[in-house]
């Protein structure tokens, strides 16, 4: 099978419909001065929807509580300016006939009092660890929790008032959910706390307050990772099994879309099966699976080294990735670095016009192009 019968099929599932099978993945860009996304924004993910893209799910942009964010210039879901800046963004990418889901954010025990918005206030977090062992910030109490989830709820609800098409959770890396999903960053001892299941009891609340304010056909993608950027070695789930007893009550709270992020899409997730997590997570739960991982590039995002993220590289054959489409294994595949350098990575891949796709270089971070 070629590119054109893989990637390029459209994609129904019981709330989303896409042209094409290809994703924009989050990346942060750290673009939007005033935590408001500008024309320069805007541009920036129409050349993406005019590329070709099916899904764009945009950078990280911080639910409304102070301790959400954790890095210059990232871009709010909440605010009269961020939303009517987002909203021009869905505009132009609706006009350029692709679909855009924001991605929800709380960075957890990763913010350092002083980055705006949100002053002094220090990482807030399930039991105020951004590392196994090392207490830096604040332990959430009972009144913290419910204000992040009603803030993520509200973001939901907001974004779908202003015309995305999907909101993406985001509940990987290392970042607030996953620090409660982590048992090296969750030490609780009430109901937050305990095993995965109890340890879960946050995303599930997240879920559903979700799912409460967009209603029951407006699409809900969670992302998850076993990997950490604190520890990337480190998982959630051991095997099959766990993985699906995670995930069964995720998908019952009001996940349609699981996003699986791996640092290497091709990598086997447990032994015995060829199946990335993706492809585990899509088996297990019966859920439609988004893929992810150094896609169409020759290195990772993190390198091994922890010289830091947005790692260079060249392009690389995506023979491998249509044959997993071709299978089946997963429904959908996130393209992140690769989109950066290419804004029309999509268009020339279903054009098999691969000679044309350039490498990607960190210099590429420094404008929005
Ligand atoms: C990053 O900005 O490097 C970054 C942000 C969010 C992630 C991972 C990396 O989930």
């Amino acid at each position: 099978m070629t590119a054109q019968d893989t990637l390029f099929r459209p994609f129904t599932s019981d709330t989303l419909t896409l042209k094409n099978r290809i994703v924009m993945a989050p990346m942060t860009r750290s673009m939007s001065p005033g935590n408001v996304p500008n024309d320069k924004v805007v541009d920036y993910y129409r050349r993406r929807a005019e590329g070709g893209v099916g899904l764009i799910i945009t950078e990280g942009t911080i639910v409304d509580h102070p301790a959400a964010s954790g890095y210059p210039d990232v871009p709010a879901i909440y605010g009269a300016d961020a939303l009517a800046g987002w909203a021009r963004v869905v505009e132009a990418v609706h006009a350029a006939g692709g679909k855009i889901a924001p991605q929800l954010w709380h960075v957890g025990a990763v913010r350092r009092p002083g980055v705006a918005p949100g002053g002094d206030t220090p990482g807030y977090s399930p039991s105020g660890m951004a590392r196994p062992g090392k207490v830096t910030g604040h332990a959430m109490t009972q009144r913290d929790i419910d204000d992040v989830v009603a803030a993520f709820a509200k973001g939901a609800a907001d974004a779908k008032k202003i015309g995305f098409d999907a909101v993406e959770i985001h509940g990987a890396h290392g970042y607030l959910i996953d620090q409660f999903f982590w048992d090296g960053t969750n030490a609780r001892d009430d109901a937050y706390g305990g095993d995965l299941a109890a340890r879960s009891r946050f995303a599930l609340e997240i879920v559903a307050a979700v799912r409460a304010a967009v209603g029951p056909d407006f699409p809900i993608i969670l992302r998850y990772s076993q990997w950490k950027q604190q520890d990337y070695s480190a998982r959630l789930c051991d095997t099959p099994e766990a993985l699906g007893a995670f995930l069964g009550p995720l998908a019952d709270a009001g996940v349609d879309i699981f996003h699986c992020s791996t640092r290497r899409f091709w990598q086997p997730e447990f032994d015995g099966s060829d199946l990335n997590l993706a492809g585990w997570t899509r088996k297990l739960t019966g859920k439609p699976a988004i893929a992810v991982g150094s896609v169409g590039l020759n290195s990772d995002f993190l390198p091994e080294d922890g010289t830091g993220a947005f790692n260079a590289g060249e392009p690389a054959s995506i023979d491998n990735l249509i044959e997993r489409m071709a299978r089946d294994e997963f429904d959908l595949v996130a393209v992140g670095r690769a989109l950066i350098a290419n804004p029309d990575w999509a268009n020339r891949v279903k054009a098999g016009d691969f000679a044309a796709l350039v490498p990607y270089d960190k210099s590429l971070l420094a404008t929005l192009s």
